[in-house]
């Protein structure tokens, strides 16, 4: 089961000033760089469709997975009469979709929502099932040495639209002994028109990652790693970074 639940309902909006069009940008000149001439994409954990809008303006046919429906309908319903992008639901620990790509993408933190060493290596074959020969997979998740460094603390995010306004709450507890961190989400959603009010409550377990276990799981599933930065940078990382891109080959 997904936990993007109620959640998924106000990410958008929560992602509405997330800058996805650079983004999309950043990995279309990293596969021109690693796997120049790559037309077809499949996006695991693609969520709501954003990068998938701008990638597909760039030239890219896109097939999108996710596990949450509420987000699947949010990617469909921005797709609607689109040729070029095609959404399925599935868990990309285990799906399989009998096509290959030339690219397999995972953005924006879907890999550390892999909290297991075995979940990280089923979807890291998932990855390695659908890439063609010489084929390029980039993600990125949550790099150990920066979470370490600079460990997350409490957010509080407030945002509104022409019907809503929306508080969220982020709440995180730190695990060091499993590398991971439990990020308690509280939104309160008020209706600007009626008053009427109502929270609702998410804990999402996030894994960090180092780079020796992800050159393990990777090899594991018959990937070489290719390159390891800073997201939205080329630069290596380093003990402030908190989110790492990776960079692997069929
Ligand atoms: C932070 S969102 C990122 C969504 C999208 N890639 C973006 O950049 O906006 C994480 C996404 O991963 C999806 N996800 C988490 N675990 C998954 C799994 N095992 N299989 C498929 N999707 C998963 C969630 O449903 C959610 O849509």
């Amino acid at each position: 089961m997904s936990v993007f639940n109620e959640y998924a309902r106000y990410y958008d909006l929560l992602y509405r000033d997330k800058n996805y069009r650079g983004e999309a940008d950043y990995i279309h000149k990293l596969i021109r760089e690693h796997r120049p001439g790559a037309r077809t994409i499949l996006n695991l954990g693609c969520g709501s469709g954003r990068h998938d809008q701008y990638l597909e303006e760039l030239g890219y046919a896109i097939t999108g997975v996710d596990l949450s429906e509420e987000m699947l309908s949010a990617a469909q319903n921005a797709s609607i009469n689109n040729n070029k992008r095609e959404y399925i639901h599935g868990d990309i620990r285990s799906v399989r979709l009998d096509k290959t790509y030339d690219v397999v993408l995972s953005l924006f933190h879907v890999v550390s929502y892999l909290v297991t060493n075995n979940d990280l290596k089923s979807a890291f074959l998932t990855a390695k099932a659908h890439l063609k020969p010489e084929g390029l997979f980039i993600f990125d998740c949550w790099y150990g040495p920066g979470v370490l460094t600079d460990p997350p603390t409490l957010r509080v995010k407030e945002l509104e639209d022409e019907t809503i306004s929306v508080t969220r709450i982020a709440t995180p507890i730190l695990y060091p002994n499993d590398n991971t961190v439990d990020v308690d989400y509280r939104i309160s959603i008020r209706n600007k028109h009626d008053g009427e009010a109502k929270t609702l409550q998410e804990t999402h377990r996030m894994r960090y990652l180092f780079i020796p276990e992800i050159v393990e799981y990777l090899s594991y599933a018959g990937l070489s790693p290719l390159f390891f930065s800073r997201w939205m940078e080329t630069a290596p990382p380093n003990d402030t970074t908190w989110n790492l891109c990776v960079g692997a080959k069929r």
